[in-house]
């Protein structure tokens, strides 16, 4: 009886690995599916629970995805922006080309407004409006086209750039803080990878990078308070692809690293201005100063369409502020007492003097030194 019992159990442990297994492999990590004029987006505020896709047929449904978070991140926020429009863009007829560029140029406005601290979908936005304006064509016919080339365009941009974020972001820690025992432990905050970009990741591609070299022991992921982006999302990506990764609560940076368990700390951007102070996930800035007390390198990930060089310093950087029901609740849930008020900025600024460095697509920089 006892080996039939044991034997029962051991199927039954079976079964709920191979559900696990089967579950990573349905796992997608594709945050935007575009194809010919075809957009849909995978809905951020489902996972991880449902994998589920919503078609983006205009603007308006862009704005709302990017207002509501079903897409976040700051290159994908500017993809999805640009590609709703250009899918809204296909559809309309327009009876000039001059009514084009006008209608083009107002969406674009009302897209920069759906969230204020990336600086990604602003950028991509001055450069569509200036494009637009320069292009001559007879046709409309003509100008839709050129435009879908431009924006078409990025998508792929982006996918390159966090290729090589990944290469030479790999390059600085292995060259530079590589220990003893021949591999790296990382901690980074909310979610850079996949999800937040047209794919790969910035500092989680310099995370898939470095494990694509056999070199990382650990990735520590923090919780992410409150919209909990790095134990939904980035514990997601790091399961999906089988990297050795432990989620924290945000509050346990310290003792990890008071622990001496962290090599290097890598984050992402939302946007990085001239003197290289730059605006993250909330709580980016508290993990800047732990990694300065405990003599830990401290770099940046992001592309160059997040460093706007327009801003002198970080104190001018318009911090988003979210509702306080995602601090009060979870999933819905009431958490904390009712009637408390609540402060809960979306981003933080960490000054460049706690940078490292900045980890671009065209090799790592000092915040102080950026390629302007
Ligand atoms: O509020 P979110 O989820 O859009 O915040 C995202 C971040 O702060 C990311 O670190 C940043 O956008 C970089 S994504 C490559």
């Amino acid at each position: 009886l006892q080996n039939l019992l044991s034997s029962s159990q051991q199927h039954q442990d079976l079964a709920k690995e191979v559900r696990n297994i089967i579950s990573t492999i349905d796992m997608t990590l594709e945050a935007i599916k575009y194809k010919d004029g075809k957009l849909e987006i995978l809905n951020q505020l489902a996972l991880p629970e449902k994998s589920e896709y919503i078609s983006i047929q205009s603007v308006e449904d862009a704005w709302d995805a990017i207002h509501s978070m079903k897409v976040r991140g700051a290159p994908a926020i500017a993809i999805v922006g640009c590609l709703g429009l250009l899918v809204e863009v296909l559809q309309k007829d327009f009876t000039s080309i001059d009514e084009a560029i006008k209608w083009v140029k107002e969406s674009l406005d009302h897209l920069v407004a759906a969230r204020p601290t990336a600086v990604n979908m602003s950028k991509a936005a001055s450069h569509l409006r200036t494009a637009v304006q320069q292009w001559e064509f007879k046709s409309v016919q003509n100008w839709k086209a050129r435009l879908q080339m431009e924006i078409e365009g990025m998508l792929e941009k982006d996918l390159d750039d966090n290729k090589q974020i990944g290469e030479h972001g790999a390059d600085e820690i292995l060259e530079n803080f590589l220990p003893s025992e021949g591999k790296v432990s990382i901690l980074t905050h909310c979610n850079t990878g996949s999800l937040a970009t047209s794919g790969y990741g910035t500092a989680l591609g310099v995370i898939r990078s470095l494990f694509s070299r056999g070199k990382i022991d650990r990735v520590y992921c923090t919780e992410t308070r409150p919209y909990n982006q790095g134990a939904r999302l980035t514990a997601y990506e790091l399961v999906h692809d089988g990297i050795p990764a432990s989620l924290i609560c945000d509050s346990m940076a310290g003792a990890l690293l008071a622990q001496g368990k962290v090599t290097a700390i890598i984050t992402g951007a939302d946007r990085v201005t001239a003197n290289g102070d730059t605006a993250n996930k909330i709580g980016t800035y508290q993990l800047a100063v732990l990694a300065r007390h405990h003599n830990i390198p401290f770099y940046i990930a992001a592309p160059f369409t997040s460093i706007d060089a327009t801003i002198p310093d970080g104190s001018h950087i318009p911090i988003e502020q979210r509702p306080a029901a995602e601090l009060t609740h979870i999933k819905g849930s009431r958490i904390a007492a009712p009637g408390i008020e609540v402060w809960n900025p979306a981003f933080d600024v960490t000054p460049a003097d706690l940078i490292t460095g900045i980890i671009t697509e065209q090799g790592v920089f000092s915040p102080h030194s950026l390629p302007l």
